[in-house]
């Protein structure tokens, strides 16, 4: 496995020994913040929570503000977390990071941090569901489910077992594969999976990478799929699933080769700029947090049968399917619910290369455009364990 995971080793391995003789310990330093008595009172609902992260060591808390709960006010996702033990548990435990990250152990090179969220009803990634943290510009940011956004407002606040950051947005538990396809409108992917019977299998996987094609890519080769067998349409769409591995922009490098749930190879090409191919086609939304694991955007479907990588003078992805043209009405939709959030990921602003990043620099793709609107945002914010709050 070609694989490494050297910005999460540089961040653990910064784990420095806490001077205690200034600092308090988590109820205490709470106390003294002001802006935390919202997340101080929801912590006070999670007593073996605050139990178990007073007396954890070497944890990074991302607190989210009183400004940050003020914007759920009146939601019904907010009424949950008061009504719903686990769910809340849930949430609070994807807000600590398994490490004690200072603001500058975070660069403008995306890092995957593990959480504390390990509960399986609301993750199925090995280690703990993760946030990506990045700095842009001078704004340390953190991305959750959705691609949605936090941005520390304030760093660095010491307390004997870590460091808190507040953050002004509450994160987003990421979702299924399902939903997160229904926020970020893949709905020919949705429909693929769901004509091959495949939902429950993309959904319940541990440890996923997707590469999910957009509808424009579907329907730009609509006349090679009009007819295809279920058989060779779930092929297609194995080649898409790499099972057993979170590969995240850190640890995508050039020239990897990844096996697919279908047995064939998938290559990663890094071009000059930065921007990331798998096979020919590109990604175009790197990152999208799901349950399960993650998911890239890509702008072609990938062809079992045609597997060459792009070429180091490739500027976009190019098509797998010779002689494809494209259809009217976007493949695998028909009798399919419209989707409810006006969300585009491939529109203006997202894209690998939408963080600053040193130029050269090609092991990074960092952050795309947040999916949020104001009715996913609200709908989706929770996660997966809120589904049955929004009707999913
Ligand atoms: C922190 O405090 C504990 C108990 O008060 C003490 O045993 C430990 O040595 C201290 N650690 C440091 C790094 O000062
Ligand atoms: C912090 O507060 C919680 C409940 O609010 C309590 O269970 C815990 O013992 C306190 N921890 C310390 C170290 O005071
Ligand atoms: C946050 O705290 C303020 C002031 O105590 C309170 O009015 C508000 O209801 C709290 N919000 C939540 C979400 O608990
Ligand atoms: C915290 O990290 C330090 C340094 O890596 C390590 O020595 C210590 O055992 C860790 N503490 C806990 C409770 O894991
Ligand atoms: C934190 O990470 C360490 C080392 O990877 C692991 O042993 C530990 O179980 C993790 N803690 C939690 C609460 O997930
Ligand atoms: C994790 O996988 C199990 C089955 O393996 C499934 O029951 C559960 O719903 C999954 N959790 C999430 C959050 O999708
Ligand atoms: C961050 O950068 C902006 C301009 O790019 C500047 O106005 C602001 O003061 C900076 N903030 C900090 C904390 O340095
Ligand atoms: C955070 O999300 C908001 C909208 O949801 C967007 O306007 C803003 O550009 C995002 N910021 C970053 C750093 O991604
Ligand atoms: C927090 O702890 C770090 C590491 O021990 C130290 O460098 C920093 O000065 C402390 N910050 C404050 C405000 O005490
Ligand atoms: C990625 O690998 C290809 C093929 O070996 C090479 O042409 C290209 O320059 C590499 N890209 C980077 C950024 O090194
Ligand atoms: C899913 O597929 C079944 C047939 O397998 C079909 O009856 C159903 O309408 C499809 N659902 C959606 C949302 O496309
Ligand atoms: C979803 O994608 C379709 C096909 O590309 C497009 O026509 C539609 O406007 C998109 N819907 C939303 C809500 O963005």
């Amino acid at each position: 496995m070609q694989f490494k995971h050297l910005t999460l080793l540089a961040l653990a391995s910064y784990v420095a020994a806490q001077d205690n003789s200034t600092t308090q310990d988590l109820n205490a330093t709470l106390s003294s913040q002001s802006n935390l008595s919202n997340l101080t009172s929801f912590l006070s609902l999670s007593p073996g929570l605050i139990q178990a992260l007073s007396s954890a060591g070497n944890i990074t808390i991302l607190a989210p503000s009183n400004d940050a709960f003020a914007e759920l006010q009146g939601t019904p996702e907010l009424q949950a977390l008061s009504n719903d033990s686990s769910l809340l548990s849930a949430l609070l435990q994807y807000h600590v990071l398994n490490g004690t990250i200072r603001a500058a152990d975070i660069t403008n090179t995306s890092a995957f941090v593990p959480t504390l969220l390990t509960n399986g009803s609301y993750s199925n990634v090995t280690g703990g569901q993760v946030v990506e943290a990045v700095l842009i510009g001078n704004e340390t940011v953190f991305y959750s489910g959705l691609l949605q956004n936090a941005t520390v407002t304030q760093a660095d606040v010491n307390f004997t077992n870590g460091v808190i950051h507040v953050i002004d947005s509450v994160l987003t538990v990421p979702l299924s594969v399902l939903d997160t396809a229904n926020a970020a409108n893949l709905t020919a992917l949705r429909g693929a999976l769901n004509a091959t019977d495949s939902i429950g299998v993309a959904n319940d996987t541990p440890d996923v990478t997707i590469f999910a094609p957009t509808n424009e890519a579907f329907q730009s080769i609509g006349s090679a799929l009009a007819n295809l067998s279920t058989d060779d349409l779930a092929s297609i769409l194995a080649y898409h699933v790499v099972e057993g591995t979170v590969g995240y922009s850190s640890t995508l490098e050039n020239g990897t080769s990844l096996q697919t749930a279908g047995g064939g190879n998938l290559t990663i090409t890094i071009d000059a700029n930065g921007t990331v191919f798998v096979n020919a086609a590109e990604v175009i939304t790197p990152n999208v947090l799901v349950a399960n694991g993650v998911v890239h955007i890509i702008d072609n479907v990938l062809n079992p049968n045609a597997t060459e990588a792009a070429t180091p003078s490739a500027t976009e992805g190019a098509p797998a399917y010779t002689g494809a043209s494209s259809v009217t009405d976007v493949p695998f939709t028909s009798g399919q619910p419209t989707p409810t959030t006006s969300v585009n990921p491939t529109s203006e602003g997202a894209g690998p290369a939408s963080t600053e990043q040193a130029a050269g620099s090609s092991s990074s793709t960092g952050a795309a455009a947040p999916m949020k609107t104001g009715a996913v945002g609200a709908a989706a914010l929770f996660g997966a364990g809120a589904a049955m709050f929004v009707g999913y």
